[in-house]
């Protein structure tokens, strides 16, 4: 694209899953690929970024030119998303991060009970990392988006969740919908703004990426923008 729409400024993006370990050998995660965030990321370096993506185990490779920080479990990628949050313009949030995390993490590989048939895993809840970067004092506090994987109720869920997280934006999609969302490598969405509902048709990652990236950058330099 010959559109420099983001020159000058710093994008971070969360992509991928989370890694809880349990034990040693043992974690939770979840399918998330990745592939959303780092499309993000490359369209928003085309579009003249310094973008920084902070990763969970995701096998992709990195797009050209972006700074790439691997991390594994929810509580490395908060810390990731902290460090030097004062240069972030732009804080996207494509992760899929795990909920919940083990209580406690069995400093040696959790052995099968003979004579037990069922086992007791007790968690905590994960940090909120978008909640927690979009909660920064306005001196910090970068533009912050989040994404929104429904199965119905698309918009109404999104609105909510904007509110309590307190985000610029929501990037929604019904992730019951056939061939679009997790894995996959169509999507369509759409951009929930404090003030504004905009549906962008189905389109590949890649190009809806770009897209996004259009509308994210309308909509950071003029709240007002449709
Ligand atoms: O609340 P829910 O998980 O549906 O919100 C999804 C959005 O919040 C995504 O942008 C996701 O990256 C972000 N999120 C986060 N930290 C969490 C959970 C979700 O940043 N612990």
């Amino acid at each position: 694209p010959t559109s420099q729409s983001l020159q000058g400024k710093t994008v971070w993006i969360t992509a991928g899953p989370t890694r809880e370990a349990l034990d040693p050998v043992r974690f939770i995660s979840n399918h998330s690929s990745g592939k959303m965030g780092f499309a993000l990321a490359q369209a928003a370096s085309e579009a003249g970024a310094q973008v920084r993506l902070i990763c969970g185990p995701v096998s992709l490779p990195t797009p050209v030119g972006v700074e790439r920080v691997n991390v594994e479990s929810a509580e490395q990628m908060l810390s990731a998303s902290l460090d030097g949050i004062q240069h972030c313009d732009i804080f996207i949030a494509a992760a899929a991060v795990a909920d919940y995390r083990a209580a406690e993490v069995a400093e040696h590989k959790i052995k099968k009970q003979s004579g037990k048939d069922s086992l007791a895993l007790s968690l905590i809840k994960n940090p909120d990392i978008v909640a927690t970067v979009a909660a920064l004092t306005p001196d910090l506090r970068p533009f912050t988006v989040g994404f929104a994987a429904e199965t119905r109720d698309v918009i109404e869920y999104a609105q909510d969740k904007l509110a309590r997280k307190k985000l610029d934006m929501i990037i929604a999609n019904d992730v019951s919908a056939e061939g679009i969302g997790f894995n996959s490598d169509d999507n369509a969405v759409t951009l929930v703004r404090p003030h504004h509902v905009l549906t962008l048709p189905r389109a590949s990652k890649h190009e809806l990426a770009r897209k996004l990236i259009e509308h994210l950058a309308a909509a950071y330099y003029d709240p007002a923008t449709p």
